[in-house]
């Protein structure tokens, strides 16, 4: 299923690609000795992309190689956002919450590798190559999901609200929401619709758990940051917009939600783990925000 109205990528091309650097990166995390969380799918994906620039999948010690040293680095941030959006979703399923949607899902295996309550609904909203890509990787490792896992075919930048609940979402059930990875690679446009169409579709008592990145576009003017991002294929300066956007938290809070922030730096750190300084400059001012629509 291709939608001709859309730029369409696969795994290896575009911003297709930065879903299998992230898992390359929880990958890498899953293999450290101090590792932060299990996936023990990521490095299946790298392999079966087999992308024309190699991702390494296991920690290496650094070396002289300062791009290599770099990608490790960055791989500890993967690891440390992965950990706080996995204990996002265990609290969510802890207050009741049933129903979770996760947008530009990409290579996340929340729904094969975490635990779930009897009776959780769990989509996962991207683009048909990406799913295929997943699905076919998934199945061959012989991951059955642990939920009633429903994947929807659709482009964020379209009517993807239908599809999801075409998929069978119910919108008067509560939700628990991710959006990790996502906000800077679409317009400014498209994230406002976003925001309005998750603010429509959540019933009081859903949660939303939101990665805010948007300060990352302006790093990758930094010649190092460029160089890592060029030698994994991904021309991160095309793909991030730099656009002015209102601040999802902002629109939240004016429409009756609480908020929380959480700086990714100081998250690494209840998690013993010290980003490293390129690593902070790059990652560590992004936050985790977790949003709640009053019941
Ligand atoms: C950096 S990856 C993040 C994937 C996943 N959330 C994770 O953290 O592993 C970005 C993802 O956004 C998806 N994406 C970007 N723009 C999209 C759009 N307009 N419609 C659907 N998916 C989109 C890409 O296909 C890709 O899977």
């Amino acid at each position: 299923m291709t939608d001709s109205r859309f730029e369409q990528w696969d795994v290896v091309s575009s911003v297709g690609l930065t879903a299998l650097v992230v898992a390359a990166g929880r990958s890498v995390d899953t293999h450290r000795p101090d590792g932060l969380i299990s996936d023990p799918y990521a490095e299946a994906f790298v392999q079966a992309a087999n992308p024309a620039q190699p991702l390494a999948t296991r920690p290496v010690e650094p070396k002289d190689d300062s791009d290599d040293e770099l990608w490790q680095m960055m791989s500890g941030y993967m690891g440390t956002r992965t950990r706080f959006f996995d204990e996002y979703f265990a609290g969510a399923t802890g207050r009741g919450l049933r129903q979770v949607v996760v947008l530009a899902s990409g290579l996340d295996t929340r729904a094969h590798r975490l635990d779930w309550p009897a009776g959780t609904s769990f989509y996962e909203v991207d683009q048909a190559k990406m799913i295929e890509f997943k699905d076919a990787v998934l199945e061959q490792e012989g991951a059955t999901a642990r939920c009633d896992r429903r994947t929807v075919l659709a482009d964020l930048r379209d009517d993807w609200p239908a599809a999801l609940r075409a998929a069978g979402f119910d919108p008067a059930t509560p939700t628990a929401w991710l959006t990790e990875g996502l906000l800077p690679y679409l317009p400014a446009e498209t994230q406002s619709a976003l925001v309005d169409a998750i603010d429509d579709l959540s019933a009081p008592g859903s949660e939303w758990a939101i990665e805010d990145f948007t300060n990352i576009a302006q790093q990758f003017d930094d010649p190092a940051f460029g160089r890592v991002a060029a030698k994994m294929g991904v021309d991160m300066q095309q793909l991030l917009y730099s656009d002015e956007r209102p601040d999802p938290a902002a629109t939240l809070r004016s429409r009756g939600w609480t908020t929380d922030t959480h700086v990714a730096v100081e998250v690494a750190k209840s998690y013993g783990r010290t980003l490293d300084p390129l690593t902070q400059r790059l990652n560590g001012q992004s936050s985790f925000v977790t949003a709640t629509k009053a019941r």
